[in-house]
């Protein structure tokens, strides 16, 4: 099969360089040629564990190939795939289908023969329709098919997630593409993973259901976390209590600062837009963004509690600054909002993060970026985890205590037992517990 991939960002690059591992002929597009000047010398542009080998012994293979050439790429394609952005837009939190609708009219221009084209984007309902409209308007006599197809990969655990997914929902209603889509995920159906079958715009829909569910998931455990520490309670004990309930589920009831990331919040939002205008509110989406947005916030209050009531002029260490550990996307991370916040309370804010870095020098110019946890924690008043790298799973507390200037560690990850760090002299701040 050959297959082209329009977009070589987190899900374009990580899907084709997967499909290329399983046999498949996969040329992946990119518009910004620096980008795919990278990749042709071999640097990847996103730090995604894994990816690094899995696209260098594809390419070797022959079988992965980059280029800002849409034309030739789509020309000889069997399936495209559209795995461009489709950010909030600015100034009222719709889907942002620019991007998906610039490739379309591009697409159009290119096909030869029957093709298949596939929304990879997070689109809402619709959005295929619209792509078949707009592709059927610039050729009308081209043979083709749109079919919806979401993906559903976290980023950190992207490869493994796209090789070894729960389900594949694949929207079709044309027999021929659906038999194509079959051919394409054909390795991983042996793997036995489920391929679900759906109408284009269930499928379109599905994926929106799911992420503000799982959104949703978090902003519950987030708020009975708040309760926990009012009543005198333990979070996590919740969590495993009630996610020992199958109906319920073990997962995604970390409570933490709040989600973050390059798709819960934009995708929330966009569902809530989608449901508004169709006078069919989903009001405990609208409520989990609003809890959500505010939390972020409350976390940098929960810092000044910390420190005594005051952060002015105090130093403040904080550890991790991407949304997740196991990737520099730093969108929306929650990070932003509380070092802000603490800024705007007079604090002086040093910070460390593995993999972000290179995006922080850009995002938080007023933020003093060190080498190490023990490099921002020396003469700190607070030191701050906010992203759980594993790196951080093991500070030498013993090392930290007589370096900082109060033995104070904040932890919105929960982490650390209270019980061990109390033992190094820390004074502990957990959530929830
Ligand atoms: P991204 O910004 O990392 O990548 C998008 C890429 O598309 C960029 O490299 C951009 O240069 C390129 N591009 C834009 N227009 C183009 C065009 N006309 N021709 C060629 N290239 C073009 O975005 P992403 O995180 O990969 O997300 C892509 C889509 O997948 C979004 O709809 C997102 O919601 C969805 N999604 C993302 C994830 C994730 O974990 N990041 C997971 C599931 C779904
Ligand atoms: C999420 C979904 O998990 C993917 O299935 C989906 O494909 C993707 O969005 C998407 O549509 O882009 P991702 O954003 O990469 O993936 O990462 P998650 O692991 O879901 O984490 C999202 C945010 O929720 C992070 O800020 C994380 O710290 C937070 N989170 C997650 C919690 O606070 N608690 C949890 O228990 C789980």
């Amino acid at each position: 099969m050959r297959i082209t991939m329009i977009g070589a960002g987190y899900v374009g690059l990580v899907s084709g360089v997967c499909f290329a591992d399983f046999g498949h002929h996969v040329t992946c597009v990119d518009n910004v040629e620096e980008k795919v000047a990278a990749l042709k010398a071999g640097t990847i542009p996103i730090y995604e564990p894994g990816l690094d080998e899995l696209v260098k012994s594809n390419v070797k293979a022959g079988r992965l190939m980059f280029t800002t050439d849409l034309k030739a790429a789509v020309a000889e394609a069997d399936v495209v795939f559209i795995a461009v952005g489709t950010p909030s837009r600015r100034g009222d939190g719709h889907a942002d289908l620019s991007y998906v609708y610039a490739a379309a009219k591009d697409i159009a221009h290119a096909m030869t023969g029957f093709t298949v084209v596939v929304t990879k984007s997070t689109v809402p309902v619709g959005t295929g329709d619209e792509v078949e409209r707009i592709i059927r308007s610039e050729r009308p006599d081209a043979e083709f098919a749109v079919v919806s197809n979401p993906e559903f990969l976290r980023e950190g655990a992207a490869i493994a997630d796209f090789k070894r997914p729960d389900r594949i929902v694949i929207g079709s209603e044309d027999e021929r593409a659906s038999e194509v889509m079959r051919e394409v995920y054909r390795p991983l159906y042996l793997n036995s993973a489920p391929l679900f079958f759906c109408d284009r715009r269930t499928s379109e829909l599905i994926k929106y259901a799911g992420n503000a569910f799982l959104a949703m998931k978090i902003t519950f455990i987030n708020e009975m976390a708040d309760l926990c520490e009012k009543v005198g309670a333990d979070v996590q004990k919740v969590a495993k209590g009630i996610g020992m309930d199958k109906r319920i589920g073990d997962k995604f009831l970390h409570a933490g600062p709040g989600y973050g990331g390059s798709c819960f919040p934009k995708d929330t939002m966009a569902l809530v837009k989608t449901a508004q205008d169709n006078d069919s509110p989903v009001r405990l989406i609208e409520t989990t963004v609003a809890v959500n947005d505010i939390r972020k916030r409350a976390m940098a209050r929960k810092v000044i509690a910390a420190c005594g009531g005051s952060v002015r002029d105090k130093k403040i260490a904080v550890l991790g600054l991407t949304f997740k550990p196991n990737t520099d996307d730093m969108r929306d991370a929650p990070s932003l909002s509380i070092i802000q916040a603490l800024q705007d309370n007079g604090a002086l804010v040093n910070a460390y993060d593995p993999e972000g870095m290179e995006a922080a020098r850009e995002l938080l110019p007023n933020v003093t970026l060190g080498d190490s946890p023990y490099d921002i924690a020396a003469g700190a008043d607070a030191l701050v985890l906010v992203t759980e790298w594993d790196e951080f799973r093991a500070l030498d507390l013993r090392r930290l205590k007589p370096i900082m200037k109060a033995p104070v560690l904040v932890d919105l990850r929960n982490v650390y037992p209270a019980d061990e760090v109390h033992r190094y002299g820390f004074e502990y701040h957990g959530v929830g517990r």
